[in-house]
């Protein structure tokens, strides 16, 4: 038994989805998230730099007490997890594998496409980590960074969003995919009209919520659950404004009413 919380990092507000997730599936657990805002987006950064970028980031959730680091963030995850998991002594987990599982279980017709950004396309860690599971699945990847700001800029219900991502997602029409990862945590806000713009047949994979079961069966496995008489706290941590943070965090977290705190970062 552990009531330390659940430290989680993305680049922005995309982890929010997790914590969501979290919120809703294991009620009794404390999280701490951090977005890195000063530097998103990261899907057009390099390795390097990214995995600087998330190594900083699991220092200060270590510096918080945190018991278990989630990489909510599919970019951070494809840079940066096995050197994470090699540098840092505590369990660490990212959202590629549990993404990619639940994909390789939904599919019927053996055809699953991926929308994430450019460098989560660039690293074939989705169709890596689908074909290892099963090699016969054809997998597609889309790059889709326009997503990420138009989350960012508090644009997911915006009219003209609607047609934004039907036109991005208009590559995919000829794949004929019956499942569609969502291989950015910043993607589920935009979920309703994702889903308008690929049909109804096609299932919807969110990565990040499929990771939730992932990190219950690890806090189960090391003993570290909360108790369920805990009362949880939720702290959440910016590198960029907390304004617009906390209007996109108030709006997606419903009914949880947070605050955000700023923290500087150094290149
Ligand atoms: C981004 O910063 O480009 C989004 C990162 C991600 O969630 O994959």
């Amino acid at each position: 038994m552990n009531n330390r919380p659940i430290g989680l990092l993305d680049s922005g507000v995309g982890g929010l989805t997790v914590v969501k997730q979290i919120l809703r599936q294991l009620p009794h657990e404390s999280t701490i998230f951090i977005g890195d805002q000063a530097r998103l987006p990261y899907g057009t950064k390099t390795p390097p730099e990214i995995i600087n970028f998330a190594r900083q980031l699991v220092r200060f959730l270590i510096s918080k007490n945190a018991k278990m680091i989630v990489i909510a963030c599919n970019t951070a995850t494809a840079a940066a997890l096995p050197t994470l998991k090699r540098e840092f002594n505590l369990p660490i987990i990212g959202v590629i594998a549990s993404g990619s599982q639940a994909a390789v279980q939904q599919t019927k017709n053996q055809r699953v496409a991926v929308i994430a950004t450019p460098a989560t396309i660039k690293s074939h860690a989705y169709s890596d980590a689908i074909q290892q599971l099963q090699a016969n699945i054809q997998v597609k990847g889309l790059a889709t960074p326009e997503f990420v700001t138009i989350v960012e800029n508090n644009q997911y219900r915006a009219q003209a969003t609607q047609q934004i991502v039907q036109q991005t997602l208009s590559p995919l029409n000829e794949f004929a995919m019956d499942t569609l990862v969502m291989g950015c945590t910043h993607f589920p806000l935009l979920q309703p009209l994702i889903q308008q713009a690929v049909g109804p047949n096609v299932q919807l994979i969110d990565a990040g919520s499929a990771t939730v079961q992932a990190i219950n069966t690890q806090l189960q496995q090391l003993k570290l659950t909360a108790s369920d008489k805990q009362i949880p706290q939720h702290q959440f941590y910016t590198t960029g404004k907390t304004e617009q943070f906390v209007k996109i965090a108030n709006d997606w977290l419903q009914p949880a009413v947070i605050t955000a705190q700023h923290v500087e970062v150094t290149a």
